[in-house]
């Protein structure tokens, strides 16, 4: 089985992490669009457009699969990809609302929602979620989190300014959607935050999606990975060295 993961940069390195833990794939090909990154605060037009031109990159490999591990694509593009595509389009957006019936079986109970501007702005979350039933449901665009991925800032004092900034006013949830790739990397500190309740992270939750899917049958030992990027391909494959295997 050969998948294809699209990112809008590094951060769906995340979800390439699980996919490696999960064993499902023989190789994976990754594409971070490093050069236009962020999307998650570009409109719908701009984001399905840089999709389409990422699926004609993906056009030159024998994949069985494309898994859009961005949360924007998969909230702004998903149609689109699937209309232009020869292959298998997976998104995040449903296998994480499927995640989170796992552990919430109070469908009134609090559920938030953390994603991009544009992730939110689609209200693709919370349009599934009620169509699941649930009926309590806050999000909250914490674009500031990317950068602060990004620029790798592990400060716990400037995490609590900026939760404290984005979560004062909202109520106590019982569980939250990390809604964008970047956001397991702060999972310790929002879990903190709200004392312990369940995260939806997207990585785990597509892989317990391709659990359930049949023609995963075989289990692979070893992941062949290949990593590109529209920009600086070298330090995307820094970050994923880093990620990925900080032991290695
Ligand atoms: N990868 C994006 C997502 O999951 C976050 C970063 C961006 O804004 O491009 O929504």
């Amino acid at each position: 089985m050969v998948a294809g993961v699209f990112d809008s940069g590094a951060g769906g390195l995340t979800v390439v992490k699980s996919l490696l833990e999960s064993h499902l794939f023989e190789q994976i090909i990754y594409f971070g669009d490093t050069a236009r990154v962020p999307y998650g605060n570009k409109d719908k037009q701009t984001v399905v457009r840089y999709s389409l031109e990422t699926l004609e990159f993906f056009n030159n490999f024998d994949i069985d699969m494309l898994i859009a591990a961005c949360n924007t694509v998969s909230s702004l593009a998903i149609e689109e990809l699937r209309a232009h595509a020869d292959f298998q389009i997976l998104g995040v957006i449903e296998p994480g609302v499927l995640a989170l019936e796992k552990c919430i079986t109070n469908k009134h109970d609090p559920i938030l929602i953390l994603g991009t501007q544009a992730t939110i702005t689609s209200g693709c979350y919370v349009d599934l979620l009620r169509q699941h039933g649930y009926t309590n449901i806050t999000q909250k665009a914490t674009g500031l989190f990317v950068p602060i991925v990004e620029e790798g800032i592990s400060s716990e004092s400037v995490l609590q300014e900026t939760m404290k900034y984005y979560f004062h006013a909202i109520e106590n949830p019982c569980a939250v959607i990390l809604g964008c790739t970047h956001f397991p990397l702060l999972a310790r500190s929002i879990g903190n935050y709200f004392g312990g309740i369940p995260l939806i992270h997207s990585g785990e939750s597509i892989v317990a999606y391709l659990h359930t899917q049949q023609e995963f049958t075989q289990r692979y030992p070893h992941t062949h990975i290949q990593y590109f990027a529209s920009e600086n391909p070298h330090n995307l494959q820094a970050i994923a060295k880093r990620w990925l295997f900080p032991l290695g």
